[in-house]
């Protein structure tokens, strides 16, 4: 049997392009995803970027009989964690939901991991576990803070969970990625973030304007103590933050214990900047208007990326203008998502 990775979460978002990173440099993967937020053809695509066949399997990591049959059935040597539900403002409204998914599904997916001795995993954490630092750039060691909604929470709740995990055994080694925001998509136009239902993030809010999905873009809060009043974020490519978790896995080889590494580009970016930059790449015109700030923003959260520069080898090697540029050719090719039609990909035009 091939060693394998299990990708939980692989037909997502950051999991696609990370099968597909891993896939390139010879790994053999295993994708396990329930799809409740994703779709199959996300896995036809990788399919077809990578001409091969991706062993996917449509279950969720809650179910511990599905999971200890997958490690039976393959030699599985590590895991990369991404499957959770993932919106602030859902988890809100179905903490419960949020804690049973992300928090028992990661102690699940442990448990199994333990009984069939496999003790690699690599955990997406997010910069939400800093809470609002005092200051930025944000380095690992300045801890981690309280974050104010119970997606944050449960992230937090995980890595605390994988830190008692790994005192407890000196087998595990755990990596503790903390994301940035994550923008951009493949350079193919293949794969990219399609979320279901309206989506809450900055960069699907822009394009589903700019396609005619949403009528004008809404811009919380105009008065943060920041360089044109609107909140500044660390946007990373989707490809970087792929090869990040390439990256951790190589390091993981050699080493036990807990780590954990910011993922970004250390360079902040304000709203505004991001909807000119925007508008200067494609030529489109984005309407917006401003609101009240929204609730859990903070003003300012950009990192130091220079512990995973010097321990992971890693960093971040595309800028603003590809990861706009990238987003733009993955939704103007796929209006609808993975729902539209592969055959009838309408070219972007970039300026
Ligand atoms: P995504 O929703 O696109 O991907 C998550 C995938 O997990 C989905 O395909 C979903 O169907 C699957 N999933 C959820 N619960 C599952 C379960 N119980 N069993 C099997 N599959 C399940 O999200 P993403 O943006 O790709 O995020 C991936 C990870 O990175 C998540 O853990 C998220 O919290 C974390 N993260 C994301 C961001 C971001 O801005 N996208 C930032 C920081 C951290
Ligand atoms: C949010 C979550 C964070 C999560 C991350 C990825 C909050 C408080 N934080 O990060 O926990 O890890 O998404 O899912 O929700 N903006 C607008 N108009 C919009 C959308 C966003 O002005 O329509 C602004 C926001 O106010 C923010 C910036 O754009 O200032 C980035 O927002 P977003 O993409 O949602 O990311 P975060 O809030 O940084």
């Amino acid at each position: 049997m091939r060693k394998t990775t299990l990708i939980t979460g692989g037909a997502g978002y950051i999991g696609s392009h990370t099968a597909l990173a891993l896939i390139n440099a010879g790994h053999h993967v295993l994708v396990l995803d329930n799809l409740c937020n994703s779709c199959r053809e996300c896995i036809t695509r990788l399919e077809q970027l990578t001409d091969t066949h991706v062993d996917f399997i449509n279950g969720d990591m809650c179910d511990p009989i599905l999971l200890d049959g997958i490690f039976s059935r393959y030699d599985i040597d590590s895991v990369v964690h991404f499957a959770s539900l993932k919106s602030v403002e859902e988890s809100v409204r179905k903490p419960l939901d949020y804690y049973a998914n992300n928090v028992a599904g990661t102690l699940n997916l442990c448990k199994v991991m333990a009984a069939h001795e496999v003790f690699k995993l690599v955990f997406s954490s997010s910069a939400t576990v800093y809470g609002d630092p005092a200051q930025t750039p944000i380095l690992e060691d300045f801890g981690t803070g309280k974050p104010v909604n119970p997606y944050g929470r449960t992230k937090l709740m995980i890595e605390e969970l994988l830190t008692d995990l790994c005192h407890s055994d000196p087998r595990w080694s755990i990596a503790l990625l903390r994301y940035f925001n994550p923008i951009g998509a493949h350079e193919s136009g293949m794969i990219g973030e399609d979320p279901k239902g309206r989506p809450n993030n900055l960069l699907p809010c822009l394009t589903q304007v700019a396609i005619g999905r949403i009528p004008e873009l809404t811009v919380f809060g105009s008065d943060y103590p920041t360089v044109d009043g609107t909140c500044v974020r660390d946007y990373i490519h989707v490809v970087d933050l792929a090869n990040g978790h390439l990256a951790a896995l190589q390091v993981m080889q050699h080493h036990s214990g807990i780590n954990s590494w910011n993922l970004g580009t250390g360079i902040g970016y304000s709203v505004l900047q991001i909807i000119h930059s925007f508008e200067d790449i494609t030529g489109i015109t984005i309407p917006y208007r401003f609101a009240p700030r929204r609730l859990g923003d903070i003003a300012k959260c950009w990192a130091d990326p220079s512990k995973a520069g010097r321990e992971l080898g890693w960093s971040a090697q595309r800028g603003l203008e590809q990861m706009i540029t990238d987003t733009w050719r993955w939704q103007s090719s796929n209006p609808q998502g993975y729902q539209s039609s592969i055959e009838t990909p309408a070219r972007v035009a970039v300026k």
